[in-house]
């Protein structure tokens, strides 16, 4: 079985924004997870192991910006709410993530995004503020383009306004379709002159799986367990509530080319995530299959629609009637939905060893959606700094490093 048998294979690679699939490579070249130290199939303790051990065959020093392709672009990158703070002030509405993190229980720290960094207020500087979110966002873009900095700008990174959610149920209902389009709109018109780069959705797995599966850790923290959600039901409205976030985004993408690609010039797409997932056992077809199913399920669920037109046939099997229809159009608008983009981006952080029939600790709660991949997780992106560590021991930190270094190593073996 051809184990990269999953749609994002067939992109071809001037499509992708961010292409980081690090530790295999689909054209027969030598991968790489062969030189690192496999998990042992008997072990009782596969939780608590790393994923990868694998040894760095390129020192940091020999990585460099030179290395990559001309037009390769280098960015960084954050959110909305992460940066801007002023929660009350100046007309801002409360977003999901504002309800979600002041309700107790959902955040250990107690922390919210009131504050945060104080973008908003730190950055108003004497802008007159008539229309005070369009004013600052124009203000940030001229800021960038004035330092040489190219803005991609994301138009949704989760925080859906509270007043949508409380309407019809935000990402729940076909409405959010109408009011998406009216925003994304809003935003081609003020700042399409100088963004060329337009990303629709962030991350849609993510916010509807945690959203609205597991234990709901994410806003608006709908989920099927009574102890932790109120309210939910993670059986069936990750997928609604997917296959909603996949209509807005592809009526936003005819939006901008109906009306603002001509003249404005830019390009649009989306911005998705996954994991690589990779067989426990190589040799074993289930457990190929498994990994096969499980890449479907996360990167196959959205890159799918995307690129053919529906689902892919594994979720279609599986989750049957609780998965809405496409057959490549979206009712009562003239929009194919295969083709609806750009450019693709991806969010990857790690890889994930999968285990046939044994249950994922993701699917103790949401069997419908990974039904027999045994996911073992290791975020080493995500290690816990201290905010109060100096700036010293901040940057002394050898993990991330060798992460970016081994990731963009990868990454460049793969484009060539
Ligand atoms: C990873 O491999 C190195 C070299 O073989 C070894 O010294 C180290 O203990 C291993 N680390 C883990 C966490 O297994
Ligand atoms: C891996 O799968 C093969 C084929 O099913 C099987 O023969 C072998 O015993 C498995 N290895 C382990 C360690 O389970
Ligand atoms: C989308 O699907 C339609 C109908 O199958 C086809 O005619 C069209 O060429 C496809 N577009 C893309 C971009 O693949």
């Amino acid at each position: 079985m051809n184990r990269c048998s999953s749609p994002w294979r067939l992109l071809p690679q001037s499509y992708c924004l961010v292409v980081f699939f690090p530790f295999l490579h689909c054209n027969g070249a030598p991968s790489r997870i062969d030189k690192c130290t496999r998990p042992n199939l008997h072990s009782q303790n596969l939780k608590v192991q790393p994923i990868f051990n694998c040894s760095s065959e390129s020192s940091p020093s020999s990585l460099t910006r030179k290395a990559f392709p001309a037009g390769f672009v280098f960015g960084t990158a954050t959110s909305a709410y992460q940066v801007e703070g002023a929660a009350n002030q100046d007309g801002r509405g409360r977003s999901i993530w504002d309800s979600f993190s002041h309700r107790i229980g959902n955040i250990i720290d107690l922390s919210n995004g009131d504050i945060t960094d104080d973008h908003y207020n730190r950055f108003k500087g004497t802008v007159n503020m008539y229309y005070p979110g369009i004013d600052h966002y124009n203000a940030v873009i001229d800021a960038l383009l004035s330092k040489g900095i190219e803005p991609y700008v994301t138009l949704y990174h989760w925080d859906l306004p509270q007043a949508l959610q409380d309407e019809y149920g935000g990402w729940l209902s076909e409405n959010i379709i109408d009011d998406f389009l009216s925003f994304a709109d809003t935003c081609f018109a003020s700042f399409g002159d100088r963004v060329k780069h337009w990303i629709t959705i962030n991350e849609p797995y993510n916010f509807v799986s945690q959203g609205y599966g597991g234990f709901g850790t994410q806003a608006p923290g709908r989920c099927s367990i009574r102890v932790k959600c109120s309210e939910g039901d993670s059986k069936i409205e990750p997928y609604i509530a997917g296959h909603n976030a996949l209509m807005a985004h592809i009526s936003v993408v005819a939006l901008y080319r109906e009306k603002y690609q001509a003249q404005q010039r830019g390009s649009i797409g989306i911005c998705l995530d996954s994991r690589w997932y990779e067989p426990l056992n190589e040799t074993s077809m289930d457990d190929l299959e498994a990994s096969g199913r499980a890449l479907d399920f996360h990167l196959g669920w959205f890159l799918g629609p995307l690129v053919f037109g529906d689902y892919p046939s594994s979720m279609r099997t599986l989750v049957r009637d609780s998965l809405p229809s496409f057959q490549n159009r979206i009712p009562g608008r003239r929009v194919w939905v295969n083709g609806s983009f750009d450019f693709i981006g991806l969010n990857h952080y790690t890889t994930t060893y999968v285990q046939a029939g044994r249950p994922s600790y993701v699917s103790a709660s949401f069997s419908s959606i990974n039904p027999d991949g045994r996911f073992e997780v290791s975020w080493y992106a995500d290690i816990n700094q201290s905010p109060l560590a100096s700036l010293d021991a901040v940057l002394n930190d050898d993990m991330r490093i060798s992460y970016h270094q081994d990731y963009l190593s990868e990454l460049l073996l793969s484009m060539k």
